[in-house]
């Protein structure tokens, strides 16, 4: 089994280039469907839930080639239409997006046992309303439009990344208007947007509403934005060991809610032409709700939660998935002291051992990796892939910032 072993208990410091974002690289790779012609995507991390999308892509007949580091060209003009490997899928979220682009290019898409972190349900029932809204029927696990989409008002109830993306990915393509009222505004969106206006697509913001003409599309070029969340993880790590990290390849703006909370706790926040650097002890436990954007982030939930423990505590509430607190049996294996409330958790101030532990999500595992490295002694994380998702190079960043770490 894919294990890390880190010997931990020193402070780290230094600077991190953070890569491109997972949650915005993916969209992009899927949404290169709804074209003929070829697409090329910059700053693409090298990370496995994009191994898996390419995979997936070229099983259905795309061309995919990785041109100059991190850059990526793909051209889906000799795509099949055929349900995707159910084996590819299922280990993937993101994979959801294929139904709403093959929808927007084919007017046919299929429904499948989309996997992804298992931390919570993660229903697909707004995809589907929106599928529904522009015309599609739904007979048993075809989604069919024949006669091609057409424009409408899809009236969102709640804020949703995923059914967000692929209400844009279908609306590119309808005929005529659609306006998705209650749209999500995470960065990994607005790439998504620019992307698919240099695809040719007509899409404005109106409140939180996004306005979509559909039309057909030609070949697009866009760059992933810096991972927010790669670069949050980096910066606790400072906190988490008493060092003083820096990143630079993310926007401070998109840390806005994350950045103001570790201010608040009384972390040291500094950016700069770029860099954003965090540092000093938090005096004060942390309060943390997760919410849409630019509420704080839910991917940066268990890290955050993790360095409340090491200083004095956190008090967390989870909004957005409410089961998401996995990680918190296994770090009491390393010596957590916590308390579990509705969708909510207390955790007390503890001091953390080394220990044996288990990876069961991406961002529970990487709460992990920051115990591990705050923990005197050696701590070994079983399990590793299900992190390795999500952060490209993790052995070399950490290592460059003075920690010991290997597979
Ligand atoms: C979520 C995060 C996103 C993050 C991603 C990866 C939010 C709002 N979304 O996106 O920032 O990058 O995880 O970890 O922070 N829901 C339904 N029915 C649906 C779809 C969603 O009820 O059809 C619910 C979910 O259960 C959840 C909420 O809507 O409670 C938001 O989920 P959603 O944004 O769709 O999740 P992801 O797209 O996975």
């Amino acid at each position: 089994m894919e294990k890390l072993t880190v010997r931990g208990g020193r402070p780290l410091g230094g600077t991190v280039r953070v890569s491109g974002s997972k949650n915005a690289a993916l969209p992009l790779i899927f949404a290169t469907v709804l074209t003929e012609s070829v697409c090329v995507i910059e700053n693409v991390p090298r990370i496995r839930d994009v191994e898996i999308s390419l995979e997936i892509l070229s099983s259905m007949g795309a061309q995919v080639r990785w041109e100059k580091r991190g850059s990526l060209a793909i051209c889906t003009e000799n795509m099949r239409l055929a349900a995707p490997p159910e084996h590819l899928v299922c280990s993937l979220r993101a994979s959801t997006y294929l139904m709403g682009a093959m929808l927007g290019r084919f007017g046919r898409a299929y429904v499948q046992n989309f996997g992804g972190c298992n931390f919570s349900p993660r229903p697909i029932d707004m995809h589907l309303f929106a599928a529904k809204a522009l015309g599609a029927d739904l007979e048993n696990n075809d989604i069919l439009a024949p006669h091609g989409l057409r424009g409408a008002v899809i009236a969102f109830d709640k804020v949703s990344v995923g059914a967000t993306v692929n209400a844009l990915l279908m609306a590119v393509r309808a005929e005529g208007r659609t306006v998705i009222e209650n749209a999500a505004a995470e960065p990994h969106v607005e790439n998504l947007i620019v992307f698919l206006r240099s695809m040719g697509a007509a899409i404005s913001r109106l409140g939180s509403a996004l306005v979509v003409d559909g039309s057909a599309l030609r070949g697009g070029r866009a760059a992933v934005v810096g991972d927010m969340i790669e670069g949050g993880t980096y910066l606790l790590s400072g906190l988490a060991t008493g060092g003083a990290v820096s990143v630079e390849g993310c926007d401070a703006v998109h840390l806005s809610s994350f950045l103001s909370i570790l201010r608040r706790g009384g972390a040291f926040v500094k950016t700069e032409g770029g860099r954003i650097t965090v540092s000093g002890r938090l005096i004060a436990p942390i309060m943390l709700k997760t919410a849409p954007y630019p509420g704080f982030p839910t991917d940066l939930q268990p890290q955050t939660a993790l360095i409340g423990a090491l200083h004095n505590g956190a008090v967390v509430t989870e909004t957005v998935f409410p089961g998401r607190f996995g990680y918190l049996e296994a770090l009491s294996d390393m010596g957590l002291s916590y308390v579990r409330s509705g969708s909510g958790a207390y955790l007390f101030p503890s001091r953390l051992y080394a220990g044996s532990v288990m990876a069961e999500d991406l961002r529970g595992g990487a709460a992990l990796v920051l115990a591990a490295l705050s923990a005197e002694g050696e701590s070994v994380i079983y399990g590793i892939s299900a992190v390795l998702r999500g952060y490209e190079n993790i052995v070399e960043k950490f290592s460059s910032l003075g920690a010991n770490i290997n597979f």
